[in-house]
């Protein structure tokens, strides 16, 4: 794949052991879900390093008052593409406890592989925030790329976005129509086959987060 400004694929040994087992077929759902929520908890820490708004505030330690930065409760806002992005949301609020959910509702069509979108709900003033989209599969890139524009056209300006597994066309398809969005994979994968499914992979989010198949 061509090399993008706005893409990081993460390489971490850590990372990699943790879909080692997400991948497996015997993995269980409340493993599949506890590993999703892991990995999402590790990627966020990584994704947060720059750009995240901050405020100064003083704090008095037993020796002396200084000044010191934090990230303000309602600085990030998290939206989910339904259904497996819910997966990553628990993973994010493990360190922003307060960040507030967007819900973007969209299904691919099985025969063409477009997004089809069928609910959309963002908290007030989301505009205005540092907004985390997140998805654990990146295969087309319709579903993220819709998305992304969606949140645009409501004057969102700061967006990043977050997959677990990344498909080389999907991440070039987002890198290319969203410059400005920085897009945060754990890995890269080999290709998609016929029906749209990335390879290796892990077979259908949704469905193995939900227990649907
Ligand atoms: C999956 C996944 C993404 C989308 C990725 O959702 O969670 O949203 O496919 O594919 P794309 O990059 O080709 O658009 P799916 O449509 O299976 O819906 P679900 O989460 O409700 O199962
Ligand atoms: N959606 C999934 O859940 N898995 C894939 O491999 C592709 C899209």
């Amino acid at each position: 794949m061509k090399q993008y400004d706005n893409v990081v694929i993460f390489d971490h040994p850590l990372i990699r052991h943790k879909i080692a087992i997400l991948r497996d077929e015997r993995t269980s759902m409340k493993e599949f879900r506890e590993l999703v929520e892991e990995i999402t908890t590790l990627m966020t820490y990584e994704c947060l390093k720059d750009g995240v708004p901050t405020t100064e505030i003083e704090v008095k330690t037993p020796l002396e008052v200084c000044k010191q930065r934090i990230v303000a409760d309602n600085a990030v806002v998290i939206v989910p593409i339904l259904r497996a992005g819910l997966g990553m949301v628990n993973g994010i609020h493990v360190l922003f406890p307060l960040a507030r959910v967007g819900h973007i509702g969209m299904y691919r069509d099985e025969e063409t592989l477009e997004p089809q979108s069928y609910y959309c709900k963002l908290p007030e003033g989301i505009e205005e925030k540092f907004v985390l989209v997140v998805d654990p599969m990146l295969a087309t890139g319709g579903s993220a790329c819709d998305a992304i524009q969606l949140l645009k056209e409501r004057g969102c300006k700061e967006i990043r976005f977050m997959a677990i597994i990344g498909a080389p066309e999907g991440v070039s398809r987002v890198a290319e129509e969203h410059p400005d969005v920085k897009i945060y994979v754990s890995t890269l994968d080999r290709c998609l086959n016929e029906n749209g499914y990335i390879l290796p992979g892990l077979g259908d989010a949704g469905d193995r987060l939900f227990g649907t198949k």
